[in-house]
């Protein structure tokens, strides 16, 4: 309608005021690959095309054996901890005088070695990490995109290897599970395009989807001792690792509780963390109801809603809280989704990463206070890692659930009579990842616009699959420790030197 139409045009024209207003458009940027259904012969279900996706697919049950030339380095103590961080550091000197261009050519290689690995790297975070096709493709692309963006952002930082710009020595990548390649990738490439050599750790959990991603980069070109794959013996030696003075730098990417302990190993750290999240999509009477359903759902449940950008909480505005067309399209779209492991290509909900304990088993088996189940989960009796996704309404103000991160395929609905009311539920929370807005009022946009604490903001689309260049992401609050500079954005290797003169801000 003209007043959709009029109301994006407004929205586009705040977004050239403010770096964090994101981009509604799913596709990549110029040159870039990243978005949804970039497969040849795409079936649109899937996200992929699907007899291709069968066929990768059929291997992964004898795929995990079957990836060692790559397998890391076991550092057994502290002397070998030491000897890995000395050989990134003697690489330092050879990898920065190869100059900006060098390694962007180097880069741009590993992009295409990424390319050429799509179908391994599909197949071991299938079986290594739970990936659905629709979510792992994406990823993929994701981290090919890194290889060409940060190659190109290299060659623009001006004097990189002259007295302005000084390139770490030695960056640690700490890694989580949940992105098991893009994450990874795009840490150790941005690293590696600043100039710094790389050690990384890859999480516990999905350590062969880290080998095969650092075997692309060394197929690549980029030496062996400039990017080190390394395991750790024993959980003790992180501490020896993350505090030796041989580390400039650590790029985390896990819990905010990860983070405080790696401050607490060394206290003059140089970190760069992005934490936790735990995001809200609000929905006003204004929107567009059939999209936000369904830009909710895929939200809350893309990889059985274990990213730190999922929307755990909808947040409905006055009437939308009693509209029977939002409440039938989202419920009818939630028992719609297809949950099954990997292995068939069209599971759109796959497994969680282990039996679920804790607080997300409190979380999918009970109920707070005055909520109900509107949707129940359950455990499916073929595996004890595949849930059905639950939605809880009459989520409480102050409550657990409002306030704490589950990283499972849980949404919770909430109920404000505002949008004032919305956005204050919104910011009581301590983290502020992504948070995102379905509404076709311009004013209610510019309101939530001003309001909002939270590093990625997204109008009338989904909150998760951040889009290289397009969507820098990084949070605020508790959902980003150290230096808050945006990943994929133009700030990333800026942020990973040091400056001898002026001052630059994430
Ligand atoms: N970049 C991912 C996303 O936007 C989260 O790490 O979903």
């Amino acid at each position: 309608t003209d007043r959709f139409v009029a109301s994006l045009a407004e929205v586009d024209a705040a977004a050239a005021h403010t770096h964090r207003v994101q981009d509604r458009t799913a596709e990549p940027a110029p040159g870039l690959t990243s978005g949804f259904g970039n497969t040849p012969d795409t079936d649109p279900a899937i996200g992929v095309n699907r007899e291709w996706g069968r066929a990768i697919l059929e291997r992964v049950p004898d795929s995990v054996l079957g990836i060692t030339t790559a397998d890391a380095a076991i550092l057994p103590d502290e002397a070998a901890v030491h000897a890995a961080l000395e050989r990134a550091q003697g690489a330092a000197a050879a990898w920065q005088e190869l100059g900006p261009d060098g390694r962007a050519q180097i880069l741009h290689r590993a992009g295409d070695a990424l390319e050429r690995r799509r179908a391994q790297l599909l197949e071991v975070m299938a079986s290594e990490a739970g990936k659905t096709l629709d979510q792992g493709d994406p990823e993929v692309s994701e981290a090919i995109d890194f290889a060409h963006y940060y190659a190109e952002r290299a060659r623009e930082l001006p004097g990189i290897d002259g007295a302005t710009y000084t390139p770490a020595d030695v960056t640690l990548v700490t890694p989580p599970w949940n992105f098991p390649v893009a994450i990874p990738a795009g840490s150790t490439l941005s690293a590696l395009a600043s100039g710094s050599t790389v050690v990384i750790k890859p999480a516990r959990q999905a350590r062969r989807c880290g080998a095969v991603m650092v075997e692309a980069l060394w197929e690549a070109g980029v030496p062996r001792e400039v990017l080190q794959l390394v395991q750790l013996a024993d959980s003790a030696l992180g501490e020896k690792l993350v505090a030796s003075p041989l580390v400039d730098q650590v790029i985390l990417t896990g819990g905010y509780e990860t983070a405080e302990m790696f401050r607490g190993f060394r206290s003059d750290l140089r970190l760069l963390g992005e934490t936790s999240g735990k995001n809200a999509i609000i929905v006003t009477p204004s929107a567009d109801l059939d999209l936000a359903a369904k830009d909710v759902v895929y939200s809350a449940f893309g990889h059985a809603g274990q990213k730190c950008s999922a929307a755990s909480l909808v947040i409905l505005v006055g009437s939308v809280a009693k509209s029977r067309r939002f409440h039938d399209q989202l419920l009818d779209a939630v028992r719609s989704l297809h949950v099954a492991l990997p292995t068939d290509p069209t599971a759109e909900v796959g497994p969680v990463i282990a039996p679920p304990t804790g607080k997300l088993r409190e979380a999918l088996t009970s109920l707070g206070e005055g909520e109900t189940w509107v949707i129940e989960p359950r455990q499916l009796p073929e595996d004890e890692r595949l849930w059905t996704p639950g939605v809880r309404a009459g989520v409480r103000r102050g409550s657990e659930y409002h306030l704490i991160e589950y990283f499972g395929p849980i949404l919770g609905v909430m109920t404000a009579a505002t949008l004032d009311e919305a956005i204050a539920i919104q910011n009581e929370i301590s983290y502020g990842l992504t948070a995102g807005i379905h509404a076709l009022d311009a004013g209610e946009i510019r309101t939530w616009l001003a309001g909002i604490q939270a590093g990625n903001l997204y109008v009338n689309r989904g909150i998760t699959g951040a889009i290289v260049q397009r969507q820098p992401f990084g949070g605020w609050k508790k959902s980003v420790v150290g230096a808050g500079f945006k990943a994929g954005g133009p700030n990333y290797l800026i942020g990973l030197g040091r400056w001898a003169d002026a001052p630059v801000t994430g």
